[in-house]
């Protein structure tokens, strides 16, 4: 069944811009990424969107569909009602370059700011063990396809640009829950605390599990229940912990 469909589009720039209104057709079994092509091969040959997989592997078209961040390859048309407005935004936690195109560089600045895997001492390459179940927790982290939708979600930072400098936003505290879960991870004995600086440095404490940024997770990845509580009862564990407190103290004092 074809149809046309209404759509508003936000159109504009660092500088300010708008919502704009089409009337496009729309075929069977399409997603919103096609529409927002057959605009630009129409009506808006100027319109800005960032895509490349068209598979929901390459987490480039994220956008907001209608108010909900989402990505728009992966979004059916078929689940709207025909008659109804599909509004299309650029995602609002980070500065708009052009149409539907955002400066996402937040999240690269933040990336760096985690450090990497520490090998274990003594292991050679290729000789490195898990058991099974260890591989499996990271595996699930491991599925990110950094659209960052969870970070353009999240309310620490999505009205509150203060709160950027001191927080690292949901994709990249998984990724140091996901370090200090790891099992051959060797920061600790090289005198990095995955979880102070994840309090300290990475704005854990900013964080109140309020589950948004699992929802909208393309991936489905259970950002909150296996990567941040985690990451925060050993947090936790580790401060209230006298006898740990007692540990890291002396260790400190020995570095
Ligand atoms: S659970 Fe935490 S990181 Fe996720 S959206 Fe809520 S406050 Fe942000
Ligand atoms: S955790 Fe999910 S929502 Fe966040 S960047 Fe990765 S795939 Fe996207
Ligand atoms: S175009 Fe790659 S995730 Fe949508």
């Amino acid at each position: 069944m074809s149809y046309d469909a209404h759509f508003k589009v936000w159109r504009g720039d660092a500088d300010g811009g708008g919502l704009v209104d089409y009337t496009v057709a729309v075929n069977e079994g399409e997603v919103v990424l096609d529409v927002i092509h057959r605009l630009q091969a129409t009506e808006a040959a100027d319109l800005a969107v960032r895509w490349n997989c068209k598979a929901g592997k390459c987490g480039s078209c994220s956008a907001e569909i209608n108010g909900r961040p989402r990505l728009m390859c992966m979004t059916r048309m078929s689940v709207f009602d025909p008659a109804a407005t599909v509004t299309v935004t650029p995602m609002r936690a980070f500065p708009v370059v052009r149409d539907l195109v955002t400066d996402v560089s937040f999240n690269y600045a933040k990336a760096r700011e985690v450090p990497a895997f520490v090998p274990p001492p003594g292991v050679a390459a290729g000789e490195y063990r898990m058991r099974q179940e260890d591989v499996n927790r990271s595996q699930e982290f491991r599925k990110c396809i950094e659209c960052f939708l969870c970070q353009d979600t999240c309310h620490v930072v999505r009205d509150h640009e203060e709160n950027k400098p001191a927080f690292a936003g949901p994709r990249f505290l998984m990724r140091v829950a996901e370090l200090d879960m790891h099992p051959l991870d060797a920061a600790e004995g090289a005198g990095l605390d995955r979880k102070r600086t994840a309090q300290d440095e990475h704005g854990l404490g900013y964080c109140n599990i309020t589950k948004c940024c699992t929802e909208v997770c393309p991936e489905g990845i259970k950002i909150t229940d296996n990567a941040l509580i985690p990451l925060k009862e050993r947090a936790a564990d580790r401060k209230y912990d006298p006898l740990v407190w007692l540990g890291s103290k002396i260790r400190r004092r020995g570095a």
